[in-house]
């Protein structure tokens, strides 16, 4: 699965991104995109906001708009050094989602994007359990990922980029219920919208 397109994706930002913003015209472009997680939330300048899995900054670019207090952690050193040079207004950290390193309780929102389909879903798990444990109560955590297309128009599209870009996970994301994932957890409130014909959906989970 996946092609040479996957590693020259993550060895070249243009090519990435430009890739992101092609498939961010689904939903009405990247800014939208990247903003749609957070619709609606109560952000503040004092909110403190981690960017899980944040690549190399492309929605801390957004986050830090709202909050003076985000946070981007990654598991690669190379894009925590891109997401330091392209978005210097959030701190960062070199860590695994799965072992969060942060107390109980210390985030008001956890955002992360198109990061949960590499993930096997045993680390998935762990990963929401991690994410519930450092967000304070009432906090919100925030999701844009792949999702089985509703509209059947969208599965030849979306099948073509899993077999460019993507691994075996992307495919293992589409059969997970992630809203009912959150809910065994202990989310109390999880509101999913799905858009692109179903192929991406948008999750707010409530601790
Ligand atoms: C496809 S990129 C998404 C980047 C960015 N969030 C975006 O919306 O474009 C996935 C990112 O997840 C990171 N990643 C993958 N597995 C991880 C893990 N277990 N813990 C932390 N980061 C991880 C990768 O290093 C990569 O930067």
């Amino acid at each position: 699965m996946a092609t040479i397109l996957r590693d020259l994706s993550y060895r070249h930002q243009w090519l990435y991104d430009s890739i992101s913003r092609t498939a961010a015209l689904t939903v009405g472009g990247e800014e939208r995109f990247r903003t749609l997680p957070m619709a609606d939330l109560p952000i503040s300048p004092k909110s403190r906001v981690l960017d899980l899995c944040c690549g190399w900054g492309q929605s801390t670019k957004y986050l830090v708009q709202q909050s003076q207090e985000v946070i981007g952690l990654d598991a690669s050193p190379r894009s925590i050094d891109r997401a330091k040079a392209n978005v210097p207004e959030a701190e960062y950290v070199q860590a695994f989602a799965q072992d969060i390193p942060f107390d109980d309780n210390s985030f008001d929102v956890v955002h992360t994007s198109a990061a949960l389909h590499e993930m096997e879903p045993e680390t998935l798990n762990r990963i929401v359990w991690e994410v519930f444990r450092i967000l304070k109560p009432g906090g919100v955590f925030t999701i844009a990922d792949f999702h089985k297309p509703t509209n059947l128009l969208f599965w030849p599209g979306l099948a073509a980029f899993f077999w460019l870009f993507e691994t075996e996970t992307a495919w293992k994301l589409l059969k997970i219920d992630l809203p009912g994932l959150l809910s065994a957890v202990g989310f109390q409130r999880c509101d999913r919208q799905l858009y692109a014909g179903g192929s991406l959906q948008i999750i707010q989970a409530w601790k």
